[in-house]
Parts: C-alpha cells; sequence; structure tokens
C-alpha cells in the first residue's frame, strides 16, 4: 500500500497531548450521562460486566484497527477509505453523517450541562422536591435551551476554529485531569454516605435474572458511543498522530481512561442515589434530576458539589463534540479543499439548525414527527441504533478483509521496531469476530426498533450513499 503523501500535515504537540485529546473524545455525556442511566434500566451489576467484555473484545480491537487505518493513510474519515479502496468511499462518508447527525442532538444535552452549572447555584437546590418539574420545564422551554445550546456550539466553533494542537489539544490537556480530580471529590462524598453500600450492590453484584436481548444490545451501543467507535473519529484522530508512537499501546489507555471514567460515574451515582432511596430506573433525566436533589439533601456545601458536577459533565461532553465537529470539519479540510475556518463556520451553522429543531422537539415542535419520532429522537436512534454499529461492522470488515495484513502489521509495529504481541489475535478479531458479533447485534438492534419506517429510512441512507459514494 502506498502511502499518500500530504503536505504539512498537522501533528498532535505532544503524545500526553494526543492521550488527552483521544481520551477526551471517548470521555463524555456517553459516559457520565448515559452509562449510568443504561446501568440503572438494565440491572446495574450485569449489564456492567456485559459492558466490560464489549468493551475488551469488541470496542479496543476497533480502537486499534481505526488508529491503524487513521495513521497509515494520514487521512480523516472518507480519504482514508477512498485512499485505499474507491468503492469503500461511502464507509467514510456514512461516519461524517454520523457526525453531523449526533452533533445533531449532543449539544442540546451540553446545553442543558451548561445550564445546569448556574443553576446549581440560583436556586435550583433551594427547592428539592421540585428539582424533577424543574428539569422538565426548563428543556420544553422554547427559547432559555436554545441561548444554552448556543453558548455551547459557540464554545466548540472556538476551539475548533483554532486547529488540531492550537485548541483542541490545548483544551484537552487542561479540562481532561481536572475532569478526574472533581469525579474523585464527589465519590468521597457519595461512598460516605449512611446507606450508600446497597448502591455498590447494585452496582458491582450481576444479578443475571434481569439480564435480556435488550440488555446486551444496549451494552454494546453503548462501548461504541463511549469509545467514539464506528463513525471515524478515531481514524481522523490517528492521522494526526506521529510515526513514532505506538498504537496498541495507545489504543489501550484511552480504552482503559474511558472504562474507568464510566465506572467512577457509577461510582459517584449509585451509591447516594440508593442513600437516599430513589429509583436508578429513571431514564434519561437521571443525571439532570437525581444528582441535583442529592446534592440538594445534602445541605449546605451541596450546591458547590453540584456546580462541581455539572463543570465536570460539560467539559467532558465539549472534549467530545470538539472531536465530532473535527471529523467534519476535516472531511471538508482533506476532500473538499477548504480552509479550517471557513469549514468550522459553515459546519457549527448547520448543526445549530439541526439543535434548534432538537432542542424545540422537547416542547414548542413537540407534535411534529419525522418517521415517528421528534428531532432529537430522529438523530440520537438513527445514530445509535444504527449508523454506529454499521460502521463498526464495516471498518472491521474493510481492514480485515480489503487491507493487507502486512501493511497493518507494519503499521500497528511501527514497521517491526516495536513488538506487538498480540497481533494474531487482534486480526482474528477483527476480521472474523467482530464482524459476525455486530452483524448479530445490529440486526437485532435494529430490528428492536419500535419505528420501522425510521429503521428503512436509516438503511435508505446507507444504500444511497453507496450508490453516490464516488462523487464525495
Ligand atoms: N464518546 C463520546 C461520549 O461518550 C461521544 C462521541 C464523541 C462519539 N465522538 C464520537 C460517539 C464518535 C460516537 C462516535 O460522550
Amino acid at each position: 500500500m502506498q502511502q499518500v503523501e500530504k503536505k504539512q500535515r498537522e501533528n498532535w504537540g505532544s503524545r500526553f497531548g494526543f492521550l488527552m485529546a483521544a481520551a477526551g473524545s471517548a470521555v463524555g455525556l456517553g459516559n457520565i450521562w448515559r452509562f449510568p442511566y443504561l446501568a440503572g434500566e438494565n440491572g446495574g451489576g450485569a449489564f456492567l460486566v456485559i459492558y466490560l467484555l464489549c468493551i475488551l473484545f469488541v470496542g479496543l480491537s476497533i480502537m486499534i484497527a481505526e488508529f491503524a487505518v487513521g495513521r497509515r493513510t494520514g487521512l480523516a474519515a472518507v480519504g482514508a477509505f477512498k485512499s485505499q479502496n474507491k468503492n469503500w468511499t461511502f464507509a467514510g462518508a456514512l461516519g461524517v453523517l454520523s457526525g453531523f447527525f449526533i452533533m445533531g442532538f449532543y449539544p442540546v444535552v451540553g446545553g442543558w450541562s451548561l445550564a445546569y452549572v448556574f443553576k446549581s447555584v440560583t436556586g435550583l437546590l433551594a427547592a428539592p422536591e421540585a428539582i424533577g418539574d424543574a428539569f422538565g420545564a426548563f428543556i420544553t422551554a422554547s427559547s432559555e435551551p436554545l441561548v444554552w445550546m448556543i453558548i455551547y456550539l459557540a464554545i466548540n466553533l472556538v476551539i475548533v476554529a483554532k486547529g488540531i494542537a492550537g485548541g483542541i489539544e490545548k483544551a484537552g490537556k487542561v479540562l481532561m485531569p481536572t475532569l478526574f480530580v472533581l469525579l474523585i471529590f464527589i465519590i468521597f462524598r457519595s461512598v460516605s454516605l449512611p446507606g450508600a453500600s446497597a448502591g455498590l450492590n447494585f452496582l458491582f453484584k450481576p444479578d443475571w435474572s434481569l439480564v435480556t436481548g435488550q440488555t446486551v444490545l444496549a451494552a454494546l451501543g453503548q462501548s461504541f458511543f463511549t469509545l467514539s467507535l464506528g463513525m471515524g473519529c478515531m481514524i481522523t484522530y490517528g492521522s494526526y498522530l506521529s510515526k513514532k508512537e505506538e498504537l496498541p499501546s495507545n489504543a489501550l489507555t484511552v480504552t482503559g481512561l474511558d472504562t474507568l471514567v464510566a465506572l467512577m460515574a457509577g461510582l459517584a451515582i449509585f451509591p447516594a442515589l440508593f442513600a437516599f432511596g430513589m429509583e436508578p430506573t429513571q431514564g434519561p433525566g437521571l443525571v439532570f434530576v437525581v444528582v441535583p436533589t442529592i446534592f440538594a439533601q445534602m445541605g449546605g456545601i451541596g450546591p458547590l458539589f453540584s456546580v462541581i458536577f455539572f463543570v465536570a459533565l460539560t467539559v467532558a461532553a465539549l472534549t467530545s463534540s470538539l472531536s465530532l465537529m473535527e471529523v467534519v470539519v476535516a472531511y471538508m479540510i482533506d476532500e473538499k479543499g477548504m480552509a479550517r475556518k471557513p469549514a468550522t463556520y459553515i459546519t457549527s451553522a448547520i448543526m445549530g439548525v439541526m439543535c434548534i429543531l432538537s432542542s424545540l422537539s422537547m416542547g414548542t415542535l413537540a407534535g411534529v414527527k419525522l418517521f415517528g419520532v421528534g428531532f432529537f429522537d430522529f438523530f440520537d436512534i438513527l445514530t445509535d441504533k444504527i449508523f454506529l454499529a454499521i460502521g463498526g461492522m464495516l471498518l472491521a470488515i474493510f481492514v480485515g478483509w480489503f487491507m493487507k495484513k502486512e501493511d497493518l502489521k507494519d503499521e500497528l509495529t511501527n514497521g517491526g521496531t516495536v513488538a506487538f504481541g498480540l497481533f494474531e489475535l487482534w486480526y482474528t478479531l477483527i476480521k472474523y469476530v467482530v464482524p459476525v458479533i455486530i452483524a448479530v447485534v445490529a440486526i437485532m438492534g435494529i430490528a428492536a426498533i419500535e419505528q420501522t419506517s425510521l429503521m428503512i429510512f436509516g438503511i435508505v441512507i446507507i444504500l444511497v450513499l453507496a450508490v453516490f459514494s464516488k462523487k464525495l
């Protein structure tokens, strides 16, 4: 395989910067907002075990593969596939589309989180019994959540417009370690509450009677979402990585950090949740309703902890949405020859419009349905349940069956200079095991979507992309 010549490809300023940015992409709303409510809804411990298995056998292998494809080609998602095989351009294009769609709802939740930093100290916690209603009223309002979403999106725009080393990397270096410290702080408070052990039991003692097919689907989907896989995000980040770095160990570090933060989020939330006798099955409102309630009941120091928590959540969300935006911007730079700034402005504007629709679909536009669901759910379900899984499966098939084994080995061992003892195991997983697991789970997942028309729409989009991919 010929390595593609790219003039003056930007590079990460340092190994630490890359790790923080990649871990920053992985660690996000997926870990702190989504993981606890999925674990809560799916029985706690049993979900955790299945989730960890998915991370180890599917997620880690795909992350190594994405890094390898990105650095080998030196190109972002679309270009990386295209440079190897024109017929595969659509797999990259699907990734860019997923990035667009995830950014059609992610900044809405990011905006809620930002808003809660301020709401924590402006009276929300004064009336603990009204926190649930206050959340409902806030997200269904027609202008307030839009303002926060736009501020959140604007922060993304400013950082991405500055480019890789200047913006994303600097932000990640400061924000990621901050997040760690903040979470440790909250865990100490949570596990020291009387009655906290029930939460620990819930999280670490699997009750297998609660496991259904849905639990497995939720766990696999979550492992993709939380590791930023299946849409070329880690391909893009890998393309900026220096030839000196070892890919498997970097992938292991990022995966390990991401899993650690999810566990930390669980440790921060469940002990306190059980200590106060609340329900773990509250769904997506878990973080925004339960956590402030917990802190409100703590009295004096509660609002401070609440501020700390939502700063951490906003920070985590930000480093992830930066990566999502970067995938789209990198596509426009690499494939359409645009300059970084205009590419960022155009991308942000389109995302802004999608987010306005998503946010309004909580209230004002609740009656407007696309294929049976509101805008927010449309973007969420389409990416989560269809595009990411199929994107991951396509990547595994592409790497396992359309790239040369020697080239992969060369890339993963830095031309034979470093050891990767598990290469054969990884190759077998990627080539045979991962595609089959994802195919089975994806088919079950797609079939499980209640909105049949949305499912058909998603598949039609993928087929249309496949047909028109040569033009991209
Ligand atoms: N992993 C992030 C989270 O847990 C979200 C995210 C960022 C993502 N980039 C991605 C998800 C790429 C899928 C694909 O919040």
